[in-house]
């Protein structure tokens, strides 16, 4: 396992992606908390920075239990330290460096640098360079501007690369990243989806035994690859409940349902729709939506959960991204943590201790997972899908029949997008029911109906998004597809908003 200490660089999670690509295990931990280690332990990542070394409030860790003991790299912010930190100069740069260049020294002689070419096209982005390292670091690679790009200790595994080799831009970056934990760490480089599912599913039977969990499935990616996890260690234990908020898209709940119950999973179909329609009646507010459909699911929840006897266990679909604690970059050293509850947080009265088989996966790593799991294509390639569903793509106040339009609406747009081939290009789709009326032209009479907006993005995270730009022939196609076939829409806009400043759903 390789132990990359995060000091806040956008790039921490990218490092850590690189290695798993590499079929290497690793775990990001804020540089200030760090767990207790054994020997699993084989190498470690120190990596970028917002910070500079020379800031007050810069990050100092100690290294002295890491340093000269294990393998150790420094990226960035990390090599400046350590060149900072053992006798060396960290000064800002003349010209700030940012973007592409290209190694115009490379010792390739040295394991770091094995297989790197002369040239080779590197990605720099920071405001400092090492001026003077101190006496026993050595340089082994330098760009034209940029003297001390990488560089090792004598006598010691501990190295520096001042670029960024996570990222796709340095064209060989993997090329090192490989040196460094196949020759350096000693890494097996074994860990692949396949190891993950038989090593994972032993410690499951181990820690469940025969206790009862239960799962409350979305339809989704994430909660799917935990329930199939779970199933494969404990079977029958696992009891899955999936509820119809009446929210979902069309034919959602059923052919969802039929397909659990064809990967052989123990699940009950709750519809407790009319529940959620009464709780939203008469809520126009996006929040009061949200904690409304929030609470009924809780409630729904609990009441199913009570008729499982016995039962212990709370399974999630929480992954990687929802755990890792990032180092907070504005308020210094100090960390925040996103918390991520799929079931919309359960009350404290069940008593039930949580699993989490995914909290260690990124989402491209679930879904390789899901593959090897022979989970259905339909469930593993979805698009992300908020928990309030559609009850927040109806702006206004959600009825029954506003959803039976808005699904209508939907269902023609969404397999429109998987017949013309598009839907695996759109990070996520869908239509918004807009709370607006307007004059058309139906024939020879004057119509005077809802108008719904179509929105599909292309995204890494759902962070950030842009619109995403669907041929003018498609969006044709579908606009008149919905304006002649579902009954009171006469007008389909399209969303060419990106997020920010907008955000993905209206609501
Ligand atoms: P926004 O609208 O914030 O959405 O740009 C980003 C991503 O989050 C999803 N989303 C939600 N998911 N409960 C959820 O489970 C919610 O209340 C919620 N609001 C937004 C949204 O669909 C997109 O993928």
């Amino acid at each position: 396992m390789i132990l990359i200490l995060d000091f806040g660089s956008q790039y921490t999670q990218l490092i850590a992606r690189r290695l798993r690509e590499l079929n290497v295990y690793c775990e990001i931990h804020p540089w200030n908390k760090v767990p207790e280690y054994g020997e699993e332990v084989k190498g470690v990542i120190l990596s970028g920075s917002p910070f500079s070394v020379r800031d007050e409030k810069a990050p100092r860790p100690d290294l002295s239990e890491i340093k000269g003991k294990l393998p150790l790299l420094g990226v960035c912010f990390g090599a400046q330290y350590m060149a900072h930190n053992f006798g060396g100069e960290v000064l800002p740069s003349s010209t700030r460096e940012y973007g592409r260049a290209n190694l115009s020294f490379v010792d390739q002689s040295h394991v770091l640098m094995q297989n790197v070419s002369h040239g080779s096209q590197v990605w720099m982005s920071h405001g400092d360079t090492i001026k003077i390292l101190p006496d026993n670091f050595k340089v082994i690679a330098s760009t034209k501007d940029v003297q001390v790009a990488a560089y090792y200790v004598e006598g010691e595994e501990t190295y520096g690369i001042q670029f960024h080799p996570e990222v796709y831009h340095s064209l060989e970056g993997m090329e090192m990243l490989r040196n460094f934990v196949k020759d350096i760490c000693g890494c097996k480089m074994d860990w692949t989806p396949q190891s993950f599912v038989e090593e994972t599913v032993a410690e499951l039977k181990e820690k469940l035994g025969d206790d009862k969990v239960i799962l409350g499935l979305s339809g989704g990616v994430d909660s799917s690859v935990a329930a199939m996890l779970l199933h494969k260690a404990i079977g029958a234990n696992l009891h899955c409940i999936f509820v119809d908020n009446g929210l979902l898209r069309k034919n959602e709940f059923q052919d969802v349902l039929e397909s659990y119950k064809g990967m052989g999973l123990n699940v009950k179909g709750v519809d407790a729709s009319s529940d959620f329609y009464s709780a939203l009646s008469g809520v126009t507010d996006p929040e009061a939506k949200r904690k409304a459909i929030g609470k009924v699911f809780v409630d729904v929840f609990d009441e199913e959960s009570k008729k499982v006897k016995d039962a212990k266990w709370l399974g999630q679909g929480t992954i990687y991204p929802d755990v890792i604690e990032s180092v907070s970059v504005s308020g210094g050293p100090s960390a925040t943590i996103k918390s991520h509850h799929n079931v919309g947080g359960l009350p404290d009265y069940m008593q039930l201790k949580v699993v989490e088989p995914l909290r260690l996966l990124f989402k491209d790593e679930v879904r390789r997972v899901g593959s090897t799991l022979n989970i259905p294509a339909n469930i593993l390639g979805r698009h992300p899908f908020p928990g309030p569903g559609l009850g927040i793509r109806i702006l206004g106040e959600v009825t029954a029949e506003k959803v039976r339009i808005l699904q209508e609406v939907d269902a023609i747009f969404i397999n429109g997008l998987k017949e013309d081939g598009l839907y695996d290009d759109v990070w996520q789709a869908g239509a918004i029911l807009l709370p607006v009326q307007s004059v058309g032209v139906m024939g020879d009479e004057r119509t005077y109906e809802n108008a719904v907006a179509l929105r599909a993005v292309t995204s890494t995270d759902g962070m950030t998004a842009d619109w995403c730009h669907l041929p003018y022939d498609f969006l044709s196609k579908i606009s008149n597809k919905i304006i002649n076939q579902v009954k009171g829409i006469n007008r389909v806009t399209y969303d060419i908003s990106s997020k920010p400043p907008a955000t993905i759903e209206w609501e």
